[in-house]
């Protein structure tokens, strides 16, 4: 039974991996091996890296929500040079793929960040255009057809160590357009989705229980989201997708793959059920073996192109 992927170069041994944000660094668990099997991961992806370390915002910066998550972490982390001076030499030890979120408040930023991680050899980028919780930056870059592709063509002039994923979310844009434009400046492969912007009112108090008012939702509540957009995505681009958003089991993620996502990230159940990536690379041999499934790639992509009613429900 094969369950490998070609993930835009890197090579997989099978599709399922952590998210950006929910699972640290990837080092803090690798001798912690009990709840969690780090080794049998598709892949690790580290928590977004900027230049500088950044404090993130202050509490309360997660709360819980019908089926979903707010968080409104701010990207705190430990900076780019700690990064690759305490996080990488244990991750490169690993025989798994990295790859390496990174965030910019300017175009320089992100350029700078491309070069030291082009330095350090890392597997892969994945650029996080899409983060609400931060003031400047994050979104900004992602939410604009032109600024998005400009981030891309700089990233990609200066990281040639492996290939470059660029992070999107569904918040006030035509995520086909700049999906389109990211594949057309370079990006090797799309990260789908980043967090939805959402929020939630302490009736008793009459305040945000996020204290900056807007957070990222996540979870299984943005799960069919999620998928129709790698779907639509999936049907206008060439390049591959991982799919992310409210994975909560095998199916969950087996649904991303069907509407054409080549991996998928599992982030906010992470903190539910600790080890639920190992959960699902088991659970989808179960499903190969009673479907009579040799490789997994006979999945990808599987639902045929309907026409979508779009404009009128
Ligand atoms: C606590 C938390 C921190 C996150 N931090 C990052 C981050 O640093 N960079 C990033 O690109 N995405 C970040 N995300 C977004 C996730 O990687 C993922 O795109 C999103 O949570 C949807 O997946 P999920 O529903 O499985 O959690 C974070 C999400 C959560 C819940």
């Amino acid at each position: 039974m094969n369950l490998e992927v070609n993930l835009a170069g890197l090579k997989l041994k099978n599709p399922f991996m952590p998210a950006s944000g929910t699972f640290a660094y990837g080092t803090e668990l690798i001798y912690h091996t009990e709840a969690i099997n780090i080794k049998e991961f598709g892949a690790i992806v580290t928590k977004g890296i900027s230049i500088k370390e950044r404090a993130g915002n202050p509490p309360e910066r997660i709360a819980e929500v019908p089926c979903g998550l707010l968080n409104s972490i701010g990207l705190e982390n430990v900076g780019i040079e700690r990064f690759i001076n305490e996080k990488w030499p244990l991750l490169k030890k690993l025989d798994i793929p990295v790859i390496v979120n990174v965030f910019g408040e300017k175009e320089e930023e992100f350029e700078f960040l491309a070069e030291e991680l082009d330095r350090a050899c890392v597997h892969a980028i994945e650029l996080n255009l899409s983060c609400p919780n931060v003031d400047k930056g994050g979104m900004e870059f992602g939410q604009n057809k032109k600024s998005a592709g400009r981030i891309v063509e700089i990233v990609k002039n200066k990281f040639k160590a492996g290939p470059v994923f660029v992070k999107l979310a569904p918040n006030f844009v035509n995520i086909i357009d700049i999906a389109k434009e990211c594949e057309k400046k370079g990006a090797d492969g799309l990260s789908l989705i980043n967090t939805i912007m959402g929020m939630a009112i302490d009736v008793e108090r009459r305040e945000f229980v996020i204290p900056r008012g807007v957070a990222g939702l996540s979870g299984p509540c943005i799960h069919p989201i999620a998928l129709y957009i790698v779907y639509r995505v999936y049907h206008e681009v060439k390049i591959p997708i991982i799919g992310i958003g409210g994975i909560y089991d095998y199916k969950s993620a087996l649904e991303f793959l069907m509407a054409g996502a080549r991996a998928c990230q599992i982030g906010s159940m992470l903190f539910v059920e600790p080890g639920i990536i190992n959960k699902i690379i088991k659970d989808t041999e179960e499903y190969m073996r009673r479907h009579k499934i040799n490789d997994i790639k006979e999945i990808i992509g599987c639902m045929q192109i309907r026409k979508i009613r779009e404009e009128k429900p």
